[in-house]
């Protein structure tokens, strides 16, 4: 795991979104796993000015609302056509979200499994955190095994979600469909991106603490090539900031991405 920390959450964005356009342009036809949230609203917004092209891309979102169809304004596939698909070339039949409407979600669970096996598995996933540790919709006590599958909320994540919900948290529908910790874990290269103080307990127990499953993203210390990219405000519980300074400083494939 590499810990990069910015000066702000501009810098951190601008980071992420150039990791991303470096590796769109290299590998073109590239699967990415895509994260919805606040989090992402600006790196959707960065890499969608950039002169890039995602007609060759596919993609797979992490989650989505049981009970919303497609459609509805609240739900992820709706934040995907609005903070991405319909800023850039993406051909929407190779991009993929849960089917949280299915009647069957057992089966659009497996299903989902079989389309990122089909497209080759994903090349880089992208991540948020969850307040709680979640990644995805992974909630404390996911497995570190999981697969796709629809998961309970926690209320603290269904609070954290409320301003999509008019502020009610009760209008936060109560399920999803995520895909699991270990079907994030397969893929071959993971960027979590997190800012502000509201993120720095959370940062620091899933970075430097135990790997638990009552923290989700605590089993990314286990893959072999993850990088976390926080602002100063997100990192500012982590003890080991010196050495992640360091690394970022002077390691050759960071050359490129110093300002
Ligand atoms: C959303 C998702 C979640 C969010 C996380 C952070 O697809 O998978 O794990 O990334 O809840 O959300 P924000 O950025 O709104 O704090």
């Amino acid at each position: 795991m590499e810990i990069i920390i910015r000066p702000d959450a501009s810098a951190a964005v601008e980071l992420v979104s150039s990791l991303l356009s470096q590796r769109i342009r290299s590998q073109p036809d590239c699967v990415l796993g895509l994260a919805t949230g606040r989090t992402m609203e600006q790196l959707y917004e960065s890499l969608a000015r950039q002169p890039l092209s995602f007609r060759q891309c596919s993609t797979f979102n992490l989650d989505e609302y049981v009970g919303l169809t497609a459609d509805d304004p609240q739900s992820y596939r709706h934040y995907m056509q609005q903070h991405l698909f319909s800023k850039t070339d993406i051909d929407l039949r190779n991009t993929h979200v849960p089917d949280g409407s299915a009647s069957d979600l057992k089966q659009a669970a497996s299903d989902y499994e079989q389309a990122i096996q089909a497209a080759g598995g994903i090349d880089v996933q992208l991540l948020g955190i969850g307040e709680a540790g979640h990644i995805g919709f992974n909630e404390p006590l996911s497995a570190i095994m999981s697969r796709t599958r629809d998961k309970c909320l926690t209320p603290t994540t269904r609070r954290q979600n409320a301003g999509m919900f008019g502020g009610d948290a009760e209008r936060v529908p109560s399920r999803a469909l995520t895909m699991g910790v270990g079907t994030i874990l397969d893929a071959r290269e993971i960027i979590l991106l997190a800012t502000g103080k509201a993120k720095a307990a959370i940062i620091a127990q899933a970075v430097e603490g135990p790997i638990t499953s009552m923290v989700s993203a605590s089993a990314l210390q286990l893959h072999p090539n993850c990088k976390v990219i926080v602002d100063d405000d997100a990192a500012s519980g982590l003890q080991g900031r010196e050495y992640y300074d360091f690394v970022f400083d002077n390691e050759p494939e960071w050359a490129d991405f110093r300002p």
